[in-house]
Order: structure tokens, then sequence, then C-alpha cells
């Protein structure tokens, strides 16, 4: 009997020991951790200064090329909205009641043809909608497709904060 009890006691001495070494170990990993990996207040964020300081962002402007001037630019990728290549402030805000876009862009006759010059039309899968009827291309542009300037921005010529990487 006394032989069991003191097993019994044995085992339950030998368990925290270990729990308050492990415990130990892992405290000891987390102080190794922070002491190896600080945080400089500087990398954080993408101003590369200190979070204190507000730095003023770089000067930018947009082509002004109004519509006809420029050139078309390259796609990003495959099927990537194509971005605007002239200005368009003047055809801003779009609006439930006004959408200047589609005053050049909505022309159904010019579907698949680029000529220099004249404005791209909008293609058949923004008068398709792709989420109650696809392959049913309707005569009004899709709500969805209504807001051009979520897809399609036109571009200044800045440096990138990040570098992209990405290749198609
Ligand atoms: C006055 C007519 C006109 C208006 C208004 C207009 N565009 Fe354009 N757009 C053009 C022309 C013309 C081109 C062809 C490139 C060029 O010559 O500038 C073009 C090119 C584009 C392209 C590139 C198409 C491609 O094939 O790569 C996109 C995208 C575009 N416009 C989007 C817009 C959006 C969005 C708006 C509204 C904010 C808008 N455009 C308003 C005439 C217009
Ligand atoms: C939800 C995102 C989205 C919205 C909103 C949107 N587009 Fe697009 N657009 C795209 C994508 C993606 C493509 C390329 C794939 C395709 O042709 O469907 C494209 C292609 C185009 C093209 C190129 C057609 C060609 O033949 O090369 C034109 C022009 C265009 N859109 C104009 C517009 C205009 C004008 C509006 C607003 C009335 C608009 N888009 C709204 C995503 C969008």
């Amino acid at each position: 009997m006394k032989i069991t009890v003191n097993v019994a006691a044995n085992t339950k001495t030998k368990q925290m020991l270990k729990s308050v070494l492990t415990g130990l170990a892992l405290t000891l990993m987390c102080v190794n951790v922070q002491a190896a990996k600080p945080v400089k207040d500087s990398s954080l964020g993408l101003s590369k200064t200190s979070v204190n300081d507000s730095p003023a962002p770089e000067k930018f402007s947009y082509s002004n090329n109004f519509p006809g001037t420029g050139n078309l630019l390259p796609r990003a990728y495959l099927n990537a909205p194509p971005q605007i290549p002239h200005n368009i402030e003047a055809f801003l805000p779009v609006t439930a009641k006004s959408n200047n876009c589609k005053m050049c862009h909505d022309n159904r006759a010019m579907q698949g043809k680029k000529v220099k010059g004249q404005a791209t039309a909008i293609p058949d899968s923004h008068y398709t909608d792709l989420r109650h009827a696809p392959g049913k291309v309707t005569t009004e542009l899709i709500g969805a497709r209504y807001v051009c300037t979520q897809c399609h921005v036109p571009q200044a010529n800045v440096k990138p904060l990040v570098t992209n990487t990405f290749n198609d």
C-alpha cells in the first residue's frame, strides 16, 4: 500500500516539475523572440518615417490628355479592366442621374473595334447580369457595371509605394 502512495506522489511531483519547466521554456522562448526582432516604428506603414511624423504625400497629377488624343494603355493582365488613358475630371462624378462615360463609350455599333482616337465601346460583359442571367446580353448597362471608376482608373506617373512583382 505504502509503495502505491509513493508512486502516485512521485508521478504528481514529476508532472508539476514538467509543467513548471515547460512554462519556463515557453517564457524564455517568448523573451528570445522579442529580443531578436524589435519592430522599429519607421518600418510600420508605407511612409518609412517615425509614426509620430505626418509626412506630406508626393505631389502627382493625372495625364491632361483629352479623350481622343492619347494612346491606349497596356492591360495589367489578361481580362484586367483597361486603365483610362485620358483625363476624366470633367466627367465625374458618376451619379444615378448622370454617367458621362456612357456618352462616348456606350456605343454598341463600335463593339470589338478599336479605332485610334475613338472611344472603345463598352463590351457585352457589361450588359450581362453575370449573377442572375449569365449568357443573356441585355440592351441596358448592368447595375454592377454602372460606376465605371470602381474598376477603371486613370494613371499618374508616380513611384509605386509597394513594389509589385505580380506577373501573369
Ligand atoms: C468625350 C468622350 C469620352 C468620354 C466622356 C469618356 N471617354 Fe474614355 N475614351 C475615349 C476615347 C476617345 C478613348 C480612346 C483613347 C483616347 O484617345 O484617349 C477612351 C479610352 C478609354 C478607356 C481605355 C479603353 C481601352 O480599349 O483600353 C477606358 C477604360 C475609358 N476610356 C474609360 C472611361 C471612363 C470610365 C469614363 C468616364 C469617367 C470615360 N472613359 C469618359 C472617350 C471618352
Ligand atoms: C465591376 C468592374 C467593372 C465596372 C464597374 C466597369 N467595367 Fe469595364 N471592364 C471591366 C473588365 C474586367 C474588363 C475586361 C474584361 C471584359 O471585357 O469584360 C472591362 C472592359 C472594358 C472596356 C474594354 C472593351 C474592349 O473591347 O477592349 C471598356 C471600354 C470598358 N470596360 C468601359 C467601361 C465603362 C465605360 C464602364 C462604366 C459604364 C465600365 N467599363 C464599368 C470591369 C468593369
